[in-house]
């Protein structure tokens, strides 16, 4: 098998080093417990990674949830394990967290922290980011209030996530021109089964500025571990029905041929090589993925080190060519 030591990356030019692939969060509190969370998180950085990203609205869409709970366990874990300089923590704002409480007014953003912060119990964010593009509150004023908070140490870097090429575009001119923080990082949906969404223009944009790309659905939500082979394979999971709908065609099938073909190679696991194709990227990060269960993390684990060839690479790109 081939592999290679675990690297440390540089986010972009936010000034932050990361591992090369970070733990996504959507899973505490919904199909991940308490406890089995703290395994997840424990297993993680006992193997040498240091980057977990969340949000704000984690995860507000299971039942008997109200958002903040995925937030709450990072915090209890980190307080608990008395580990927090040793974490890079990105989590988000924007959401809609209840009536008329969302999006990226500097109102919300000040308010939001301060809960954030409160949940996460920490004096500070590392990566805070925008969830979703809010078109109602000028760039000038979400960056003004990001500013605030940068000055008060209360966040070390912003990013973006969900933003189309253009508003990128824009949101980048508004820093240059104003000298307001950049976004140093975006974090748009990735895998090798979507890719033009963000080939298409958007990498090429963050390639030019040095931004740090962080994708998620890394995994396809689970589909690229190749667990999902047919139809009556959605009962797997509570997140089976939506992801066999989306991915399990003609296009899917063949993506996951290839994903077999080049793990058999490497004796690694169709997730493995997924994960692995993002990390070879130029110009990306850290992939987030995320794992419900303490034997999953065993491939996000390993994928950090599998090293693809010239070869592997290109079967899977022509595989999953669109
Ligand atoms: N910015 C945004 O708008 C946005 C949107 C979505 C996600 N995200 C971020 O991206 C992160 C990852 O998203 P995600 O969890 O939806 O997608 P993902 O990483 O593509 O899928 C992970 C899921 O795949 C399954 N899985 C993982 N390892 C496995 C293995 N070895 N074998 C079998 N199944 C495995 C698990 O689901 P099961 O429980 O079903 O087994 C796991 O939760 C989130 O936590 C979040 O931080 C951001």
């Amino acid at each position: 098998m081939d592999r290679r030591q675990l690297e440390q990356r540089p986010l972009g030019r936010s000034g932050l080093t990361v591992s090369p692939l970070c733990f996504g969060g959507n899973v505490f509190g919904w199909t991940a417990d308490e406890a089995t969370s703290f395994r997840l998180l424990d297993a993680f950085v006992d193997a040498g990674f240091n980057f977990v990203d969340t949000a704000d609205v984690y995860s507000a869409w299971a039942p008997g949830n109200q958002g903040g709970e995925s937030e709450t366990i990072i915090g209890k874990w980190m307080k608990s394990r008395g580990n927090r300089d040793r974490i890079i923590l990105a989590t988000k704002v924007g959401s809609e967290m209840g009536p008329g409480k969302k999006g990226l007014s500097p109102a919300w953003i000040r308010t939001a922290v301060e809960d954030s912060l409160k949940r996460l119990q920490t004096d500070r964010i590392d990566l805070y980011q925008s969830h979703w593009d809010d078109p109602a509150t000028p760039f000038e004023d979400t960056l003004g209030a990001y500013k605030e908070l940068i000055d008060q140490g209360k966040v070390r870097a912003i990013g973006a996530s969900n933003l189309t090429a253009p508003r990128l575009r824009e949101a980048l001119e508004v820093s240059a021109r104003t000298g307001l923080p950049r976004y140093e990082t975006l974090q748009p949906e990735y895998n090798l089964y979507s890719r033009e969404g963000y080939e298409a223009e958007l990498e090429g944009i963050c390639r030019e500025n040095g931004l740090g790309v962080i994708n998620y659905y890394s995994l396809a939500a689970g589909f690229l571990t190749g667990k999902y082979r047919s139809a009556e394979d959605a009962g797997k999971s509570a997140r089976g029905n939506g992801v066999v709908s989306k991915y399990l065609n003609e296009r899917g099938r063949a993506i996951l041929a290839a994903l077999d073909e080049v793990a058999g190679r490497h004796g690694a696991t169709p997730g493995q090589v997924a994960i692995a194709w993002l990390i070879a990227r130029p110009g990306l990060t850290a992939p987030i993925a995320s794992a419900s269960k303490p034997e999953q993390m065993g491939d996000l684990i390993a994928a950090a080190t599998l090293r693809l060839d010239a070869e592997d690479i290109g079967r899977l790109d022509r595989a999953s060519a669109y």
